[in-house]
């Protein structure tokens, strides 16, 4: 039974077409293939983070991360203080956990807590999509993996990934405060890193890529997500009418900008679309990402943009909404907690 195997299994079985469920709906498929709609020259912004607290500089990478999180809502990071071989060593062990025999990941599978999946079950959906994943919440304590539930395989490399992304999102966070004119240490003290979800997303080859797609688009739902991958490529991002290839520089993190901070950041910064490809390299593509949201939203009540940012020149753009509303269905389908989102009038 291939269920417990995901989709590699489906992969490993030899098949050289794709279950039909997977098969996405003619509005994404035409988006796939014509090549004035997939722009392969431009690449998200890279922000140098070396000098960063020399006062001649660090204004120099505000505007530039400023920028980026307003037109692109991605961008990757270089010269941050994360050990090259950390990154290499979180890819290689969640590439491990899922290269197991599928009786070792079928304990795993479809847990609560520590869960692996894929959607090779997702029989709501309109189409499944070629992905497995294995996921655990790393804060807040009352809501996190006991460390000693996660798989063994890569039980050290998620805890010390989770303070190295940790730290490094606070940096960033800094910087995205200062660009627009907030205390430095503002979206910290809202809790913006506080609640963390890791995800190791695996995409094994695909026999039909051009059928279906490994992560259907979608924009991130809390405040920053984090991410790492190897250098098998899949990843686009909607950058204006374009779906553009994410080249990620070898050892470069990867950020980009979710819903949550969009809303409080008064639209300042921008939460943008992004899908991933079916991967068509017999190589799997794996990626590793943490969802960062707010951790002590039951203390707020309502929420919106941030007064600070509101004025008579610049109106709020969101309305306020309880944050129980919106983060309760953050990872479900059911609700479209998108809606708020949308702009004002
Ligand atoms: C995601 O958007 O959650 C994953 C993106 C990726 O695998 O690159
Ligand atoms: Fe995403």
């Amino acid at each position: 039974d291939h269920t417990k195997n995901g989709v590699k299994g489906l992969k490993d079985s030899g098949i050289t077409s794709i279950p039909k469920f997977f098969i996405q709906p003619p509005e994404i498929l035409s988006t796939l293939n014509p090549p004035s709609q997939t722009n392969t020259s431009n690449n998200i912004p890279v922000i140098d983070l070396e000098n960063i607290n020399s006062q001649t500089h660090r204004p120099k990478v505000v505007e530039q991360i400023k920028e980026a999180a307003r037109e692109w809502g991605f961008f990757q990071v270089i010269n941050h203080e994360i050990p090259i071989s950390v990154i290499d060593e979180t890819i290689q062990a969640f590439i491990s956990f899922h290269e197991q025999p599928g009786e070792v990941k079928a304990k795993y599978y479809g847990r609560e807590n520590g869960s692996y999946s894929s959607n090779i079950d997702v029989y709501h959906a309109k189409a499944a999509t070629w992905h497995d994943y294995l996921k655990f919440w790393m804060a807040p304590e009352e809501q996190a993996v006991k460390v000693e539930d996660i798989p063994e395989i890569v039980r050290k490399e998620a805890v010390a990934w989770d303070r190295f992304a940790k730290k490094l999102a606070e940096d960033v966070m800094e910087l995205l405060c200062e660009g627009i004119g907030l205390e430095t240490s503002r979206f910290k003290e809202l809790s913006c890193s506080g609640n963390r979800l890791l995800v190791g997303n695996y995409y094994p080859y695909c026999p039909q890529p051009n059928l279906t797609l490994g992560l259907a688009p979608h924009t991130d739902a809390g405040t920053i997500t984090v991410l790492i991958s190897n250098q098998v490529s899949g990843l686009q991002i909607k950058h204006g009418e374009d779906w553009v290839d994410v080249k990620p520089l070898p050892g470069a993190v990867i950020f980009n900008i979710a819903d949550l901070l969009q809303i409080i950041s008064n639209g300042e910064y921008n939460s943008v679309q992004h899908r991933v490809r079916a991967n068509s390299c017999e190589e799997a593509r794996i990626s590793i990402t943490e969802f960062f949201n707010l951790s002590k939203w039951k203390e707020y009540g309502s929420f919106g943009p941030l007064p600070e940012l509101v004025s008579a020149e610049k109106p709020a753009l969101y309305r306020q909404f309880m944050l129980d509303d919106f983060l309760s269905n953050i990872y479900s389908k059911e609700i479209d907690c998108k809606s708020l989102v949308n702009k004002l009038k």
